[in-house]
């Protein structure tokens, strides 16, 4: 059927009741003929109403003219969602059209897999060494730690990757199984699968973890809360009610984490922390943690700026964090003040704040010179009844008292002076000044979660455009988790608990998966727009990273890695097998990559995977789910 054909279809549907005269409709069929050769038949539609009538053909014309109303009606009220999407940016990727309330049996529906049967035939081989199964590229890099000149500043627990990345794969320890599922793993984990016990005996007292029969078992203790972290959580709050866990307070920094037993339990009032503490003697701190399914990062405070955004943090804690906060000249100090949003808090709790001997007692003296320089102002101080010392500090919520200081020490950072990615960054010795929107306004704090999840981020551009960016990318992803990932692409969820994306964007995956029991670290590439501070502002946690480096974790330590539109940029700087080879690492056996992607990228990636022996499955020719086995090269499988 020609155009004008329905043109006609339309008109008759539209306007076939009101008074058509021969005239008018020649006329208008006159402008708009088909592009096609002439044919008599058209002579045909050259009808008048009182032709229509006359030749009896109403009943079928009445048939068309109550379908087309069913279908205009239709039209207006399903609410069907155009949504801006990505894929747009792929020739050879087909647009999807999400529903933004899609049929239970719409929901129900998995989407036709094929299984991708190309492999690349690489020969692979196991790391070596004692540490092979714990091998973590950029942080176990020991020519290069041991050239340093110093370590002063902890600079052997920073990052040394290794100039070209390693291509073996991590061997699974012995007796490695499944680990334990969400939520009894915050309890207890299998002993074979971190089979570490340094920590059961070096804190025993502090009750931190012990060994009973084949698993570790997480008490919830810690050097600061031998009573308990539920105990030590209600006294911070006590002594600041301010805080109000899980509402005005979301997202925490803990740094110096010990198991991470902090952030563990303050998942219960709605709190995510990101826990974060060094690869040090507290052995396996940080591998306990993410086995445990606790949100945890290897970092340290050092002499580099941490991976994380200005201005995005809510509240950060430091117990006995062992950190000299107000070494060189407070340098560390100032980086928790960029880190902190206008307004928020960092509650301390070390034996300065309640000791007196000469050691602490100068810690102390310089705190309060530090701190105040920085316009921080002491909230609350106090004691709990097992004699544990606790301080609150807060960051200024206006820039009268950076004015007003008698000194410009530190001076406030310069534009110039800014580098807006953290990465590989030193410390910086300026603060850096309270952001203002486009209007000079101070920004406001976040609304209470759960609203901040959905509502307009503080940090984002007032221009319009960005908040019709960022509202059209979440409803895309609300979307397309609903109709694709969550039911079509036969993922086990209940498996899933702890969650990488690669290419976070404004962390419209990880939202979409709010109901869901895990948590997800949101990457922000350092090559892609800078949008760490409003996934902070959501109430969601994240961090800078390469993707053509290893990231900062142990292997095995995630269930699920995500790649939207990832590779494309950065296989112009790195190989896929690298990134292959670090994504196995960081995935647990039975774990899941799922990439959306064109096909190109898929096709080289696949092949990859599949040499890994991972099954692949393609879907709708742009999502690529690949799941790990147990298979490593050198073991009998
Ligand atoms: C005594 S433990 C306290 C652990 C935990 N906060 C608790 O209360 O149970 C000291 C912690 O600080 C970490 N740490 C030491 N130096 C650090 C640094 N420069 N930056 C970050 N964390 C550090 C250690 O790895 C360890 O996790």
């Amino acid at each position: 059927m020609c155009q004008s054909d329905l043109r006609i279809l339309w008109e008759v549907g539209i306007l076939g009741l009101l008074p058509l005269t021969d005239t008018t409709y020649y006329q208008y069929h006159g402008m708009h003929s088909c592009n096609t050769t002439f044919d008599p038949r058209a002579n045909l539609m050259a009808i008048s109403v009182k032709n229509l009538l006359k030749e009896r053909k109403y009943p079928s014309i009445l048939t068309f003219l109550v379908f087309l109303i069913c279908i205009t009606i239709l039209f207006f009220t399903n609410n069907a969602t155009y949504t801006i999407d990505p894929t747009g940016f792929y020739p050879d990727v087909k647009p999807l059209v999400h529903f933004s309330s899609p049929t239970p049996e719409r929901q129900k529906l998995p989407l036709k897999g094929e299984p991708f049967l190309l492999d690349a035939n690489i020969v692979w081989n196991p790391c070596k060494g004692p540490l092979a199964a714990d091998y973590i590229p950029c942080l176990d890099n020991f020519k290069a730690i041991k050239a340093l000149k110093t370590r002063r500043h902890m600079e052997h627990r920073e990052r040394h990757c290794p100039p070209s990345s390693p291509h073996c794969l991590v061997p699974l320890p012995k007796g490695y199984k499944v680990p334990v599922k969400w939520p009894k793993s915050r309890d207890m984990i299998w002993y074979d699968n971190v089979p570490h016990t340094k920590l059961v005996e070096y804190k025993k007292e502090q009750n931190w973890v012990v060994k009973s029969e084949n698993y570790l078992v997480f008490p919830g203790g810690g050097t600061q809360f031998k009573d308990g972290v539920d105990h030590y959580t209600r006294f911070i709050e006590e002594t600041l009610p301010a805080i109000e866990w899980g509402k005005n307070i979301r997202v925490v920094l803990d740094v110096g984490c010990g198991v991470a037993s902090f952030g563990g339990y303050l998942l219960d009032k709605n709190v995510i922390t990101m826990s974060f503490a060094p690869k040090d003697e507290h052995e396996a701190q940080i591998q306990f943690a993410l086995e445990r399914g606790i949100p945890a990062t290897l970092s340290v405070i050092g002499t580099q700026k941490l991976t994380f955004p200005d201005n995005g943090v809510d509240l950060i804690h430091c117990a006995r964090c062992r950190v000299h906060w107000d070494a060189d000249g407070g340098k560390p100090l100032f980086e928790l003040n960029r880190i902190l949003r206008p307004g928020g808090y960092f509650a301390w709790s070390a034996t300065p704040v309640y000791r007196d001997d000469e050691r602490d007692r100068k810690v102390w003296n310089a705190m309060v010179t530090v701190t105040k320089s920085m316009c921080w102002t002491v909230v609350a101080k106090t004691l709990d009844s097992s004699g544990i010392g606790l301080v609150i500090y807060q960051k200024p919520t206006s820039s009268s008292c950076y004015q007003e200081r008698k000194e410009s020490t530190p001076p406030l950072c310069e534009n110039k002076d800014r580098k807006n990615i953290s990465w590989y960054a030193k410390l910086s010795s300026c603060i850096i000044p309270l952001p203002v929107d486009a209007s000079g306004n101070l920004q406001r704090w976040p609304m209470p979660w759960p609203l901040r999840l959905t509502g307009t981020p503080p940090s984002l551009s007032i221009d319009s455009d960005a908040g019709d960016t960022f509202f059209s990318n979440s409803r895309h992803w609300s979307d397309l988790v609903s109709d694709v990932y969550r039911d079509g692409l036969s993922i086990n969820w209940s498996s899933v608990r702890n969650v990488m994306d690669m290419n976070a964007g404004y962390a419209g995956f990880a939202t979409a998966l709010i109901d869901l029991p895990l948590w997800v670290m949101n990457v922000v590439p350092i090559d892609m727009p800078d949008t760490l501070t409003t996934i902070f502002d959501r109430g969601l946690i994240g961090m800078y990273h390469d993707w053509c480096e290893s990231f900062n974790t142990y292997p095995r330590t995630y269930d699920l890695v995500h790649a939207s539109f990832l590779f494309k940029h950065l296989l112009q700087r790195c190989d896929i097998v690298n990134v292959a080879v670090e994504i196995d690492r960081i995935l647990r056996p039975n774990g899941y990559l799922v990439v959306q992607d064109s096909m190109e990228i898929i096709n080289k990636l696949g092949p990859v995977l599949r040499s890994l022996h991972w099954s692949v499955t393609l879907y709708q020719n742009q999502f690529l789910v690949g799941r790990k086995s147990f298979w490593r090269p050198g073991r009998r499988n």
